[in-house]
């Protein structure tokens, strides 16, 4: 029995000893398994408790129970050393250097063209446009049947305009949206139609698709200075205060009279003949307008007696160009950051 219980205390000592040397966890955790685990030194001696006479079993059991419990309250005093030098180990590590210099933040900004847009859109509402909006993929009749292009027009032609299905394209001008606008509604329609609109095109001056901004006012009594009063306002405040506008006659199948509309350059005010901007003509090409035709107003139910309207679409890309000076319109939607960025 003495031996047995010596035996006992000797792996006590033993292990209180290693315990204290240990330096990580998992050495921790494998002294633990040697001496405790169900093949450990002290649970195998335990085991031949069983060929010890019945008198001598609780104090051999009494010495074992006790130095297990040293050899656990060690180990646990030892775990928590351990970890608490771990958690320290680490807050040194990855302390975090706050005056190391912080990651570049890159701020977006509006697309040149939206820019644009919604510059001209703030003016035009200041004469009480409201804004109205129309579908990219028009039907036929709203793009061309509604706005007097008859079926044999050019402007349907397989080379300007992209066919979506029967009946359907993709809109080739803001006008579409003119009928939409008079249809089932009464006058007065005071009206600004911004959007994207498609035909064949693929040149500097030229893409795909491009941005124009339809105006539409029908009212008793609209005239054509009206008309001029109202653009010669957008002018001055998109240009500058110095913009003269000059109407020169034009065709346009939904207006009658139609008329193109230019701008005084407002880099050289046609002084320079050299001017990059205007090219030496002092003037610059960016809407087509004119009094609404009457087929338009009787097609929407209105009495062309009664009621007459002006229309216009701006080029708004035309616009941006201008205004910032870009040489080719394709950069505007290449989506090269060094272009985009410099807005
Ligand atoms: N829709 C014409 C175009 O795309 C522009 C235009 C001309 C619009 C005259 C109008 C207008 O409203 O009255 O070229």
């Amino acid at each position: 029995m003495e031996s047995l219980i010596s035996k006992i205390n000797a792996i006590g000592t033993k292990t209180l000893e290693d315990i204290a040397t240990a330096s990580d966890l998992a050495g921790l955790e494998i002294f633990r398994v040697s001496v405790l685990g169900k093949k450990g030194s002290l649970s195998e001696v335990l085991k031949g408790l069983g060929s010890v006479g019945s008198d001598d079993r609780p104090k051999i059991g009494a010495a074992a129970n006790d130095v297990k419990a040293k050899i656990e309250a060690a180990l646990e005093e030892k775990k928590s050393i351990l970890e608490s030098r771990d958690l320290e180990a680490r807050l040194a590590n990855e302390r975090i250097d706050v005056s190391l210099p912080s990651r570049k933040l890159h701020r977006g900004a509006l697309h040149p063209i939206t820019q644009t847009t919604r510059k001209m859109v703030e003016v035009f509402s200041r004469l009480g446009f409201d804004l109205l909006t129309g579908p990219e993929i028009e039907t036929d009749y709203f793009c061309f049947e509604a706005v007097n292009i008859p079926a044999d027009h050019p402007a349907r032609d397989q080379q300007d305009t992209f066919f979506m299905g029967p009946g359907l394209v993709l809109r080739t001008q803001t006008t579409a949206i003119q009928t939409r606008a008079m249809r089932g509604n009464e006058w007065p329609i005071r009206i600004l139609c911004p959007g994207a609109v498609y035909r064949k095109d693929n040149d500097a001056t030229h893409s795909p698709m491009f941005h124009q901004l339809e105006g539409l006012w029908i009212d008793k009594k609209v005239k054509m200075s009206d008309l001029k009063g109202t653009l010669e306002f957008f002018a001055k405040e998109v240009f500058g205060a110095a913009t003269k506008i000059r109407l020169r006659p034009s065709y346009f199948s939904f207006v009658e009279p139609g008329a193109e509309v230019d701008v005084s350059c407002f880099r050289c005010g046609g002084k320079d003949a050299a001017c990059k901007v205007c090219k030496g003509s002092g003037w610059l090409e960016i809407l087509g307008s004119g009094m609404v035709h009457p087929k338009l107003l009787e097609l929407a139910g209105y009495d062309p007696n009664e009621v007459s309207g002006f229309a216009f679409g701006i080029g708004i890309d035309r616009v941006a160009m201008i205004l910032h000076d870009i040489p080719d319109l394709r950069y505007m939607f290449e989506g090269d950051q060094r272009f985009l960025s410099q807005f």
